[in-house]
């Protein structure tokens, strides 16, 4: 199979993914890196891949019904803001998940969380299916899988001390006796570098980085064993970021806690995630460990992404320092496009990208990507790869000589001993 240079439209050295975000990324990537007194990380998290899935979500779905004005209120559109996602989060591991505003990243976290009940798909949590549960069965789970939310503000109750927020969930499950609440709180207003005594104050006396070291604090009162975090950074000064990531660091390796680490950029994510799935309009397009991801993206969509992010953009995009500018606007996820989600901005879609979705394919040990073209930045091949896989000819159509290969197209959550090999074109073994 011949390999052809696609490049960058000529010209193209900006990013402009939606509304600028992506920019605004940048620059604060450009902040961290400038000034490194700023930023001190600890070491990176590093995979342990002995470690069996705390969680798995397998074929998640979530549509949200949309319904017509007027009495009846009929069901007439769907949103399909998560669409058959599947993935894995080792014990005591973290998983990143990242991607542009309304790709579906919070109603994943809060479908994991049971905030809200998956149309379909499995969220098996050491072995047990939480969709299946009832709100009654999913209390006991609801101590070892909790959240941290984006807004530091909105979500402390400003009218409570930091003392009852914190104390709440000991008291609601009944960890605690009642006279070992407050004693109980300061440990875990310690744990979170936050003065002991602070326990009668209120969220409005706290500083942004302090009210999200109380919602950490929150989360952590049960001893979960899951913490899902929603962009707990995000609303927070760049310098505040670091030492929140540095705490929820310090966090994993003392209580042993593994994270589901919601973010809209790659940035973020990086030093904390050994692990990293990329989402684009309610499905994953590429995931994989931080070397597969950084070093090496095979989907257009993350190779764009990672142009925004200025030190990594070197290694990621081969040489070349040029931003992507991808085109357009991201469509609604009531009416996705056929085939695959990401072609009306894709800047090397073909023909058979409207007709069938890409499989998530696995394509290294770690590593699977969902394109027809996965390749280099600039090196994408010219015959769409899965095509054989799928049993069509290079246009998409029926190809009556091609045998689909099942078990290879099956989208099951983790990672195979066989993957396909992108250099090869042939199968790999571990
Ligand atoms: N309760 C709901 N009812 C209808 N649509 C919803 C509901 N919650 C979310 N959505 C839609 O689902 C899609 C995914 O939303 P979601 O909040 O999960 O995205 P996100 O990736 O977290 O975005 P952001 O980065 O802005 O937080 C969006 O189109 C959103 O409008
Ligand atoms: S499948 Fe086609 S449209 Fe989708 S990312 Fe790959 S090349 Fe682009
Ligand atoms: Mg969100």
């Amino acid at each position: 199979m011949s390999e052809v240079t696609h490049g960058l439209p000529d010209g193209a050295a900006e990013i402009e993914l939606g509304d600028g975000l992506i920019d605004e990324l940048a620059d604060e990537a450009e902040l961290l890196d400038a000034d490194s007194s700023v930023l001190k990380p600890h070491a990176p998290t590093e995979l342990d891949p002995s470690r069996p899935a705390i969680l798995e979500a397998d074929g998640l779905r979530m549509y949200f019904p949309v319904k017509s004005s007027g009495i009846l209120r009929r069901t007439v559109a769907h949103v399909q803001a998560v669409d058959g996602v599947s993935f894995q989060v080792p014990a005591g591991g973290s998983l990143g998940l990242v991607g542009e505003s309304g790709c579906g990243k919070s109603t994943t976290g809060r479908l994991i969380t049971r905030l809200e009940k998956p149309t379909s798909g499995a969220i098996r949590f050491e072995g047990e299916d939480l969709a299946k549960l009832s709100k009654r069965e999913m209390k006991p789970v609801r101590r070892e899988v909790q959240m941290i939310f984006q807004d530091p503000y909105s979500s402390l109750n400003p009218r409570h001390t930091v003392g009852t927020i914190v104390g709440t969930p000991l008291q609601v499950h009944d960890v605690v006796p009642k006279k070992q609440v407050l004693s109980r709180v300061q440990e875990l207003l310690e744990v979170v570098g936050l003065n002991p005594e602070h326990y009668n104050r209120y969220p409005n006396e706290f500083s942004g980085g302090q009210r999200q070291r109380i919602g950490i604090a929150r989360a952590l009162a049960l001893q979960p064993k899951l913490l899902v975090a929603d962009e707990p950074v995000s609303a927070l000064d760049v310098s505040i970021q670091a030492q929140v990531i540095n705490l929820l660091q310090d966090i994993q390796r003392e209580f042993d806690v593994a994270f589901l680490f919601i973010a809209h950029d790659l940035a973020v994510v990086r030093h904390f995630c050994p692990e990293i799935a990329v989402m684009y309009l309610g499905k994953i397009v590429e995931i994989g460990d931080r070397e597969s991801i950084y070093s090496a993206p095979r989907h257009p969509y993350t190779q764009a992404l990672l142009s925004a992010v200025p030190d990594v953009r070197q290694a990621s995009t081969g040489g070349r320092r040029e931003r992507i500018r991808l085109e357009g606007d991201v469509p609604s996820p009531i009416d996705p496009p056929s085939g695959c989600r990401f072609r009306t901005r894709c800047p090397i879609a073909q023909e058979i990208c409207a007709k069938h979705e890409p499989p998530l394919l696995q394509i290294g040990r770690r590593h699977k990507v969902a394109c027809h073209f996965p390749g280099r930045l600039g090196q994408a091949p010219t015959e769409p790869l899965t095509a054989r896989l799928l049993g069509v000819d290079a246009h998409g159509n029926p190809d009556a000589g091609a045998s689909p290969s099942a078990e290879i197209l099956e989208q099951r959550p983790g990672y195979a001993d066989t993957w396909f090999d992108l250099d090869n074109k042939t199968f790999a073994r571990a």
